[in-house]
């Protein structure tokens, strides 16, 4: 596909530099078109080496292929981000005063713009008019992300994330998907994923390696089927897939209160997050210093296990408690052997039995799974990828239901 990407004259143009390898990574042919204010921030030679393509600003370059009239015209796609306040003006009124404005004149396929700007500015009457204008004219606007600003404000204004901005640009020209059953539809559920960090001091914590993604193929699987997803995420870094609604937690007895408080309405609870079994006995308020050369002893106290106590106290009746055993296996048992020893300690009605270490779960795509119900009987077995699991452990949820 010919996507034609604008870069308005923002700092969030950095970030376009990483868009633009996310839609030729996904195979597009991709032609960037700066504004001039733009190379400011980011120079030629960067959109040139990333897109393969010689890059020009102006109506006067290259003149005998007519480029204002033919990028616009040939493109299957155009995406401006970041757009500022001025392009958005610009675009508004129909100006062509130079060779962005003039290929968002002449395309007619799908465009995207992703807004970045100051909150005054994102809020001003006459941006606010802009934005309607060119909605109006079918014109895709992504409402800014909000977050730390340039200087020192925050608030609405940011430029989604990259991924953010490819998914809803791609979204728009690529086939949509075969919308899947809506089995879950309305069912309260709350997902929880990521691992706590447990503070030592003020600057140091206890973590894992939980990258999260297990728990958000989850949710974003859930909320496909038409769920309503909770999802208490501790210390990831993904975005939050759309129409979830997303608790941020830091440390295990925030993520346990969280979990809790949204399990009372919950049909479903899917412990997915790699909970820490221990924390500091006690966190020091100020930095932990060096004492000669002594090794430094920490103590350590038991978390309460908060699967094991769902699964005891079920907090609603009826209420669906699944586990995850993230288990490696060792000279005593294997990988089986242990998840089914969890599964009767801990009582949940479904365990999900997963192999890590050796490459295999926890930061990596794929994930080899078994599902143990609460007498530790292999219900499914699954292997692929985190969401083709995460449909897997929804089907048997809804077996067990
Ligand atoms: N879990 C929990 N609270 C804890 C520890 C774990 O709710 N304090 C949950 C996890 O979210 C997961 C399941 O229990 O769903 C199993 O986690 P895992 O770390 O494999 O089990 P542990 O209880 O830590 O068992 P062990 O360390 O003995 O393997």
């Amino acid at each position: 596909m010919r996507i034609v990407l604008g870069v308005s004259g923002g700092i969030a143009a950095y970030k376009s530099a990483l868009l633009l390898r996310l839609l030729t990574e996904a195979g597009h042919d991709v032609r960037v078109v700066p504004t001039r204010a733009s190379l400011e921030f980011v120079g030629l030679a960067t959109w040139e080496a990333l897109s393969g393509h010689p890059v020009s600003t102006e109506v006067f370059e290259d003149v005998p292929h007519v480029p204002h009239v033919s990028l616009g015209k040939s493109a299957d796609l155009v995406v401006v981000a970041p757009a500022t306040a001025d392009l958005l003006s610009r675009a508004a009124t129909g100006r062509a005063d130079d060779l962005l404005t003039a290929t968002l004149l002449t395309a007619r396929c799908p465009v995207l713009v992703a807004p970045a700007m100051h909150t005054e500015m994102w809020e001003h009457p006459a941006t606010v008019a802009n934005v309607r204008t060119l909605r109006e004219r079918g014109v895709h606007v992504l409402e800014p992300a909000s977050g730390r600003l340039t200087g020192a404000d925050t608030g609405p204004g940011r430029m989604p994330d990259p991924e953010v901005v490819a998914a809803a640009a791609l979204a728009l020209v690529e086939p949509a998907e075969p919308s899947p059953a809506q089995d879950l539809a309305g069912m309260p559920v709350v997902v929880s994923a990521g691992g706590p960090r447990e503070p030592l001091d003020p600057v140091r914590y206890l973590g894992n390696r939980s990258s999260g993604r297990q728990g958000y193929a989850l949710a974003r699987a859930a909320r496909a089927r038409g769920a309503r997803v909770t999802l208490v995420t501790a210390n990831v870094a993904l975005p939050v897939p759309e129409g979830v609604e997303a608790l941020p937690v830091e440390t295990t007895e925030q993520l346990r209160d969280a979990v809790r408080a949204a399990a009372k309405d919950a049909d479903v609870v899917v412990m997915a997050a790699a909970v820490a079994d221990f924390r500091p006995a006690s966190s020091a308020t100020s930095k932990i210093k060096k004492s000669g050369g002594d090794p430094l002893v920490l103590r350590l106290g038991q978390n309460p296990d908060i699967l094991a106590e769902l699964a005891a106290e079920r907090l609603r009746p009826g209420q669906v408690v699944v586990g995850f055993a993230a288990e490696t296996g060792d000279d005593g048992a294997s990988v089986l052997e242990h998840g089914r020893a969890k599964a009767l300690r801990k009582r949940a009605d479904l365990l999900v039995v997963n192999a890590v270490g050796a490459g295999r779960g926890f930061g990596t795509a794929d994930n080899d799974i078994t599902i143990l119900d609460r007498d530790a009987e292999v219900v499914a077995t699954a292997s692929g990828s985190k969401d083709v699991v995460a449909d897997r452990v929804w089907d048997a949820v809804l077996a067990h239901l």
